[in-house]
């Protein structure tokens, strides 16, 4: 998304945006036809690809620890509509320098305000009050979510702009789709459009933050870290925010003393078993949430799931939020989807058409039930990435061979090891565009012996599969369990059958573009609301849209006669973010 105007810091211009970008340059240039740059210039493009992306990555952990500390400096403000936004800063400048800012719509207008020292935060802290109530008693509970009040309310003009913080209209989506010159273009701009925004990743940490300082109340030194699509480079604007209790770091830090002749140890309160722990932990949590929480509405306790947890609404922010604890191999797996994610940036560009795609057709719910789930469908994308020829991606194996010691990790019995950074991966030889890839890929799985293989990352092979599952992912870590195993045999017909008309659909519009074609082309056909089914199209001569893409067409016509290259120009797609 674009970065924000005006007072607001303007974010730099993410590298792998701009790796990206050379990346698919790159691979136009290796094509035969497209050697238009003479073999020199190639390779020099390809260099500063490979600088870029072996310069600049992050590790995981790196990452997470950046995003901590910076949501850990942060706080969050509750507006009223008309805010002077200079005066609001000069206000706040009295505590402390400001490093960032900016301002969302949720249930009122919010701010998050980032200072460069935790220490300000104490201060403002410290000038604030707790507000007596008239009709109702408040919990005095001293949280980094405050509440603005301004004094002449009346006086006020406002002048703040916001930055979006979910995804837009279907509707509006297919329009922009529709303006792009090329399928490759088609993806770049989904993601462009759906991708979490830098200030949607703050917010993210933010909130885990502040219900980290919740839950401190019992756990002084617990964390609370988010995971899932928040994190592993897969998230859209609007998808949930799962977050991870971590207890383990207190018994970490209590290393055993041998000194001397006694041998402190803390009384200690025992439990039947680590699950009955979870259990009763996340269960006053979720107490604590619900009577004390600011902002913390519809908390539900799921403690009897098979992974416990505490869901509840923080409406502040905007995020559905899913608390589990004692779930580290979840947190391996975002790892993991996070290093394939930055690996190669089809991986995400191929991962994301396919996510929104499924959304779109109904494959994939927000509700659980028998459907295939947005983390199914990652690993489905990575397997299939993992056997391109050459491959795009390395199977878990042969991530798990490039580990250093530091990256051994088993939790629980499962080896869970993998290297973690990212410049030991050599970059792939595979040279395949993204259309072709997304093409392949419903192709690939309209096609696949799901009756008798599983889809196996670990190795990047499919293997025999195990049970009488339809469909069968093994877990990358914990290898006896099926991810897809809730996913029934009519699920798996319809998102074989929707593979198969996608793939021919992609096949049918090859060549098509925005100067050729006069209703939704390439990826934007895709996500129409159902994708037409070939026979009837066919039968019905494809006259058979209905009223809301009727409409959506005759906007688009509308736009394009008005004024063409403004139009273009708008929606002229950038690979950078
Ligand atoms: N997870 C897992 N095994 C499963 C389901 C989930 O290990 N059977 C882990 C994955 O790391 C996943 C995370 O839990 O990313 C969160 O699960 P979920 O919210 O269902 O998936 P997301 O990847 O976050 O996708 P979405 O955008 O749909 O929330
Ligand atoms: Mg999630």
């Amino acid at each position: 998304m674009a970065a924000r105007v005006g007072l607001v810091t303007r974010l730099p211009l993410c590298p792998q945006g701009r790796a990206r970008f050379l990346g698919s340059l790159c691979r136009h240039l290796s094509h035969s036809g497209a050697a238009v740059l003479r073999r020199e210039e190639a390779t020099a493009v390809c260099a500063e690809l490979d600088l870029q992306e072996t310069t600049k990555k992050k590790t995981f952990s790196e990452m997470q620890k950046e995003r901590r500390e910076q949501a850990q400096r942060s706080i969050l403000i509750s507006c009223p509509k008309k805010i002077p936004e200079k005066k609001l800063l000069k206000h706040l400048c009295q505590h402390g320098d400001i490093t960032n800012h900016f301002f969302f719509e949720s249930f009122g207008l919010h701010a998050v305000i980032e200072f460069s020292k935790k220490e300000s935060i104490a201060s403002l802290q410290d000038a604030s009050f707790i507000p007596r109530g008239e009709t109702e008693f408040p919990i005095p509970f001293k949280s980094r979510f405050f509440h603005l009040n301004l004094k002449n309310p009346s006086n006020q003009t406002s002048d703040v702009q916001c930055s979006n913080q979910s995804s837009p209209l279907n509707a509006n989506i297919i329009k922009a789709l529709c303006n792009a010159e090329s399928v490759e273009n088609q993806i770049n701009t989904l993601m462009k459009i759906l991708q979490l925004t830098e200030e949607n990743i703050r917010l993210r940490y933010l909130t885990c933050s502040l219900i980290e300082d919740i839950a401190a109340a019992y756990f002084p030194s617990c964390t609370i870290k988010p995971f899932g699509s928040s994190v592993n480079t897969f998230g859209k604007l609007g998808c949930d925010l799962d977050m991870f209790l971590d207890l383990d770091d207190i018994g970490k830090n209590s290393t055993t003393k041998t000194e001397g002749s006694f041998l402190m140890e803390y009384q200690v309160k025992n439990v039947p078993s680590e699950r009955w722990a979870t259990q009763k932990i996340l269960g006053v949590i979720g107490e604590c949430l619900d009577n004390f929480g600011p902002g913390c509405v519809s908390v539900q306790k799921i403690l009897n799931a098979r992974c416990p947890l505490v869901r509840f609404s923080h409406q502040a922010s905007g995020f559905q939020c899913d608390l589990t604890a004692n779930n580290r191999i979840a947190m391996k797996s975002s790892e993991l989807l996070y290093i394939y994610g930055s690996l190669d940036s089809r991986v995400r560009a191929l991962a994301f058409s396919v996510r929104c795609w499924a959304r779109q057709q109904s494959l994939t719910s927000s509700i659980p039930g028998s459907w295939l789930t947005n983390f199914s469908l990652t690993i489905m994308v990575i397997f299939f990435l993992q056997k391109r020829s050459p491959p795009v991606i390395p199977s878990l194996d042969s991530l798990k061979n490039l580990a250093d010691v530091k990256d051994k990790c088993i939790i629980d019995n499962n080896d869970c090891t993998f290297v973690s950074n990212l410049d030991r991966i050599k970059p792939s030889e595979n040279t395949e565009t993204v259309d072709t890839l997304l093409c392949q890929f419903f192709e690939y799985f309209g096609n696949f012996p799901f009756n008798k293989n599983s889809i196996n990352i670990r190795k990047g092979k499919e293997q025999n599969k195990p049970d009488s599952s339809p469909i069968y992912i093994q877990n990358p870590f914990e290898i006896s369990l099926n991810i897809s195993r809730n996913v029934n045999e009519s699920q798996l017909e319809r998102f074989v059958h929707l593979a198969r008309e996608s793939a021919w659909i992609l096949q049918e519009n090859k060549g098509q573009s925005s100067k050729t074609s006069t209703e939704p082309w390439g990826l934007a056909a895709l996500l129409l609301p159902s994708v037409p089914n070939k026979s009837k199209a066919k039968k019905a001569g494809r006259g058979q849209t209905s009223e809301a893409v009727k409409k959506l067409l005759e906007s688009i016509k509308a736009e394009s006669t008005k004024d063409p290259r403004a139009t273009r120009k708008k929606t002229t797609i950038s690979t950078q973010s």
